[in-house]
């Protein structure tokens, strides 16, 4: 069968899921298109015409099928690519998002300025934010620590798995670091769980089903729980002038800011990736 015939048959199968966010439109073709190209181990799409053997027509099948339940593409491939970086990604840890880019680029451009880069990303899932510094910025002593221990234990493997220099650590918030790092860190990044307690219910199926509760809420009623403690122990571990970013929904934005300002940040705002609508990071710095 043509490549052309097999994705528009993909794409008509995922259109008509009600188990799948249709949030972008054009949306189905693009996971279509990845994981036909999964299927066939390339990374540029076949020209139409291209004749697909049997055999992989029946495993490109099997993958809609599943991604038709609404099963994230990122756990039917076992990865998902996070600037450049090959993140392992499984049932039970949070499916890293394009729109984390951002989050991570705002703390690289900020740590590049300095000598000896000291990062600390709380809520680190499979250490996805972690190792994209350590990736871009080799001289940056790494941290990242979770709550989970199956998160924990992914970003391990994925550090492993790159070869790069991370530190991960399991506790709650700060609770897992080690105690040196009082006044050193030069950015400390956060992409919390950050939907409010009774707003759980109104998620897309595909994220409330395969996405662990504890990644999606940190149970308070506003949502802000876990972002106003980091506002108010961060100071501890910030260097003089040290940065503290944190992504939320452009929702969510305004009232983060007013939870920073309430904690003496300074310089502080909601910033957004040029073609990231979904995102905003908010960025202060340490109160002085
Ligand atoms: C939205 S996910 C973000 C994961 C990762 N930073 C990313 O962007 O892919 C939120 C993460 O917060 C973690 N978490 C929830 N409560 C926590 C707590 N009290 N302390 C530390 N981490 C926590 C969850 O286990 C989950 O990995």
């Amino acid at each position: 069968m043509k490549a052309k015939k097999v994705l528009d048959r993909g794409v008509r199968l995922l259109k008509a899921s009600p188990a799948i966010d249709h949030w972008q439109k054009g949306r189905e073709r693009i996971e279509a298109e990845d994981l036909l190209n999964f299927v066939l181990g390339v990374d540029e799409d076949p020209p139409g015409d291209t004749e697909i053997r049997k055999k992989d027509v029946a495993a490109f099948d099997a993958l809609v099928e599943r991604r038709v339940t609404g099963e994230p593409i990122p756990f039917i491939k076992g990865y998902t690519v996070f600037r450049d970086l090959e993140i392992l990604a499984t049932p039970g840890v949070f499916v890293p998002r394009d729109s984390s880019e951002f989050l991570a680029e705002q703390a690289i451009v900020r740590l590049r300025k300095r000598k000896r880069p000291v990062h600390v990303d709380l809520a680190t899932g499979g250490g996805t934010i972690a190792l994209a510094v350590a990736d871009e910025i080799p001289k940056a002593d790494v941290y990242g620590a979770d709550v989970a221990a199956d998160a924990v234990k992914l970003a391990r493997k994925n550090a492993k798995r790159l070869d790069l220099r991370a530190t991960f650590a399991q506790g709650d918030l700060f609770g897992g670091l080690p105690s040196k790092l009082h006044g050193t860190v030069d950015v400390i990044t956060l992409h919390p769980p950050y939907v409010a307690k009774g707003e759980v219910a109104d998620l897309p199926d595909e994220v409330r089903e395969w996405e662990p509760e504890h990644t999606l809420t940190d149970q308070s009623v506003d949502g802000l729980g876990l972002i106003t403690r980091s506002v108010e122990e961060s100071p501890q571990w910030l260097r003089k002038n040290g940065w503290l970013l944190v992504e939320v929904s452009p929702d969510r934005a305004r009232d983060v800011v007013r939870v920073f300002k309430a904690g003496g940040f300074r310089e502080v705002k909601s910033t957004k990736g040029g073609d990231l609508p979904v995102t905003r990071v908010i960025v202060g710095r340490c109160p002085a």
